[in-house]
C-alpha cells in the first residue's frame, strides 16, 4: 500500500493507493455514521455493492444515491437530488458523503458535501484514470452552468482519497487514454526522471505511476491551495483544450482535448524560442505511444481562438498560456498578441 499525504494543515488528508482495496477497504468510521455513497449507473452495477459492504463492515451505516452518467448531468439539479436524498435520510453535520466514480461524480458529491449543512464529510473513491491522478485530488469541486463548464464550485476537500488500482481494468480503453493525457501533463511540467520513465514503459499505468502523480499534485496544492498563483501550472494544455472540447460540443473527450492542447502549448513554445524542437517531439511522440492526438482536423484555428477568449471572458480572467521552457518545467505567460497564439494555434491545425 501506498499513501501520498496531502499536505494542509488541519486539512491534510491521506491518498490511499492499493490494488484490491475496495474488496479488504479497512475505515476508522464512528459507529453508524450515515455515509452516503453517490454513485452513477455504470460505476454503481460494479463496484457499489462492495463499497457498501465495506463501509458496513467498518461500523458505518450507509445509503446510496444514483445519478446519470455525463457531462450533461454536471448539474445544479443534480447536486439538490444529492442534498435532498441527505436531508431525508437524516445526514448531519458528522456524517459522511462518498463520491464513487469518475471526475463528474466526484466533483457533484464534493460539491453537495460541501453546501449541505454548510459542509459535511467527505471521501473520495474514484474509478477512472483520470480522476486518480487528478480530479480526486487537491478539492475542486462543483458543477456546470448551461453559461459554461464549472462556472459554480468551491474548493472543498475530502477526509481521504481511496484508490484501487485495480478498478483500471474494467475501464474502457478511451477512459485510459484520457487518463494518460494528465499523467503525461505531469512529467512535462515538473518531472523530468518521471517523464523519461513514461518514455521506456509507453506509458504503462502502475500503482506507482498513479501514487507519483498524486505525490506531483499534492506538492503543488499544498503550496497554492486556492490556485493564486503555481496551482495554475497544472492548467498545462487546457487553455487550448477546454476551448477545442467546446468547440467539438464535447465529442472530443477532456483527455483529447488536453492532448492537443499540450501539442498547441508546445508548438507555441517553440516558435518563440522558449523551448526546443526536440523536447516537442519527444512530448508529442510520447503523447502518439499513448494512443492521444497532438494536433486537430476540422477546425479553424480563428474559432479555437474565440473559444478560448469566450471561455475567459466568462469566468472573468485573462488568457494566460502554461508554456514549458524545459522539459519538467513550464512558466505562465499572459503577455503574448492574440497574432502569436493564432499562428501557434494554426501550425497545428490540419
Ligand atoms: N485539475 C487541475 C487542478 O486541480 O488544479
Amino acid at each position: 500500500m501506498t499513501k501520498v499525504r496531502m499536505e494542509l494543515g488541519k486539512r491534510s488528508y491521506d491518498i490511499v493507493i492499493r490494488p484490491g482495496v475496495l474488496d479488504s477497504m479497512k475505515l476508522q468510521m464512528r459507529k453508524d455514521r450515515k455515509c452516503l455513497v453517490v454513485a452513477d449507473h455504470n460505476v454503481a452495477a460494479l463496484y457499489l455493492d462492495k463499497v457498501m459492504a465495506r463501509l458496513k463492515e467498518c461500523g458505518a451505516n450507509p445509503i446510496s444515491h444514483i445519478i446519470e452518467p455525463g457531462e450533461k448531468n454536471k448539474t445544479l439539479e443534480t447536486v439538490g437530488g444529492i442534498c435532498r436524498t441527505a436531508a431525508q435520510a437524516g445526514l448531519e453535520r458528522k456524517s459522511l458523503i462518498v463520491g464513487l466514480g469518475g471526475g463528474v461524480t466526484g466533483d457533484l458529491a464534493g460539491f453537495a458535501a460541501a453546501i449541505y449543512m454548510r459542509g459535511i464529510g467527505f471521501c473520495q473513491v474514484p474509478t477512472s484514470l483520470l480522476a486518480m491522478v487528478d480530479s480526486s485530488v487537491g478539492g475542486k469541486t462543483g458543477a456546470d452552468l448551461p453559461e459554461g463548464k464549472n462556472l459554480i464550485g468551491a474548493f472543498y476537500q475530502p477526509e481521504m482519497v481511496i484508490i484501487d488500482p485495480e478498478v483500471l481494468n474494467t475501464l474502457p480503453a478511451f477512459e485510459k487514454r484520457n487518463g494518460l493525457a494528465e499523467v503525461i501533463k505531469y512529467g512535462v511540467i515538473m518531472d523530468y526522471v518521471f517523464f523519461t520513465d513514461l518514455e521506456k514503459s509507453k506509458g504503462e499505468i502502475t500503482p506507482d505511476v498513479i501514487a507519483h502523480c498524486c505525490h506531483l499534485k499534492a506538492e503543488v496544492v499544498s503550496e497554492d491551495e486556492t490556485e493564486q498563483g503555481r496551482r495554475a501550472i497544472l492548467n498545462y494544455g487546457h487553455t487550448f483544450g477546454h476551448a477545442i472540447e467546446l468547440l467539438s460540443e464535447f465529442k472530443l473527450s477532456h483527455g483529447e482535448g488536453v492532448a492537443i492542447g499540450m501539442g498547441m502549448a508546445a508548438a507555441m513554445s517553440v516558435r518563440n524560442g522558449l523551448w526546443s524542437k526536440e523536447d516537442e517531439k519527444r512530448q508529442n511522440d510520447l503523447l502518439l505511444a499513448a494512443g492521444l492526438p497532438f494536433r486537430i482536423g476540422g477546425f479553424k484555428a480563428e474559432d479555437i481562438l474565440a473559444a478560448m477568449h469566450h471561455d475567459k471572458k466568462k469566468a472573468h480572467g485573462k488568457l494566460t498560456l502554461v508554456l514549458p521552457v524545459e522539459l519538467g518545467k513550464v512558466e505562465l505567460f499572459n503577455d503574448f498578441s492574440d497574432e502569436a497564439i493564432l499562428e501557434a494555434i494554426r501550425s497545428c491545425c490540419d
